[in-house]
């Protein structure tokens, strides 16, 4: 048994990343590629064989040492920046991806923040700034990611899809969040565009998809993990009883983006240690 607050700072003791080049010769855009599930997602496609893009907007530092980590399984990679809520600042992202690497296979739309605050204290800024990074940065994405996969066709070579898109959502695409207005609500309207875009664009042979991370450990939300009341109060809502890590979310990446998930369309992959079988109710109700 091991006391709560060794479990605070344990790692996953799931199987490392699949070594197998699942995405040799495929070129991959994360967002938000600096830190985080981002930075977790961007190394596994790495190590996957595709070429990465990592995308940041502050932390030029962070975003070149994951550049470096890319390169050591091989693969090709640079940093970007870019605000993801600009279109400006998208195009001219796609602009030199596709200058340099030929075309976007993958495009991971993980770019995310919080501006946590009660609703009748949320300012309209605060409002707007997670509506136009974590909705709004995702459609220009997209938008720019589908250009290129219908200019380019499927490469059978490559890939059996014209493009694979995944949408990074939140379990509070379903669960509301008191106090989280303007980020339950920015990951629900992910859902509905998801789901929209897949079906749009499936008959292309575009797969869009979404992961709905739960509690991981990443610099969004140290607080609910970095103290060990905080983390005890979390594993309340984890039933697996575990914190997740970045390596959980960039495993099911990398499957996403595969030829393995080929017939995987318009879904949100939950990995979330079953936070959303409302843990409550296993006592209660
Ligand atoms: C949020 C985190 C939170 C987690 C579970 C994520 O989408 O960004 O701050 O810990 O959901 O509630």
């Amino acid at each position: 048994m091991t006391s709560p607050t060794e479990q605070s700072t344990a790692v996953s003791t799931a199987p490392p990343i699949a070594v197998p080049k699942l995405l040799y010769g495929q070129k991959a855009l994360v967002t938000g590629a600096n830190s985080g599930i981002g930075k977790g997602v961007a190394i596994a496609l790495g190590q996957a064989g595709a070429d990465v893009v990592v995308n940041y907007v502050d932390g030029e530092d962070a975003a070149n040492a994951v550049v470096e980590e890319i390169k050591k399984s091989g693969a090709l990679a640079y940093a970007q920046q870019a605000d993801v809520s600009s279109e400006d600042q998208v195009a001219a992202m796609f602009t030199r991806m596709v200058k340099e690497f030929g075309t976007i296979d993958i495009l991971v739309s993980n770019a995310g923040l919080q501006r946590d605050s009660a609703i009748h204290e949320m300012t309209l800024e605060e409002w707007n700034k997670v509506l136009s990074v974590n909705l709004t940065g995702q459609f220009l994405c997209a938008r720019a990611a589908v250009g290129e996969f219908l200019r380019r066709g499927v490469v059978p070579s490559i890939s059996s899809a014209a493009g694979k898109i995944i949408c990074m959502s939140s379990v509070h695409q379903e669960i509301p969040w008191g106090g989280h207005a303007n980020y339950a609500t920015s990951k629900g309207g992910i859902k509905l565009m998801m789901e929209s875009m897949a079906q749009e664009l499936a008959p292309k042979r575009i797969r869009v998809n979404a992961i709905a991370p739960g509690a991981i450990r990443t610099p969004i939300n140290t607080t609910a993990w970095d103290t060990k009341e905080a983390y005890d109060a979390l594993m309340t809502l984890v039933p697996y009883g575990r914190i997740g890590e970045p390596e959980d979310i960039a495993r099911a990446a990398v499957w996403l983006a595969s030829d393995q998930s080929d017939y995987v369309v318009g879904t949100t992959l939950f990995v979330d240690g079953g936070m959303t079988l409302y843990p409550g109710f296993a006592t209660g109700g």
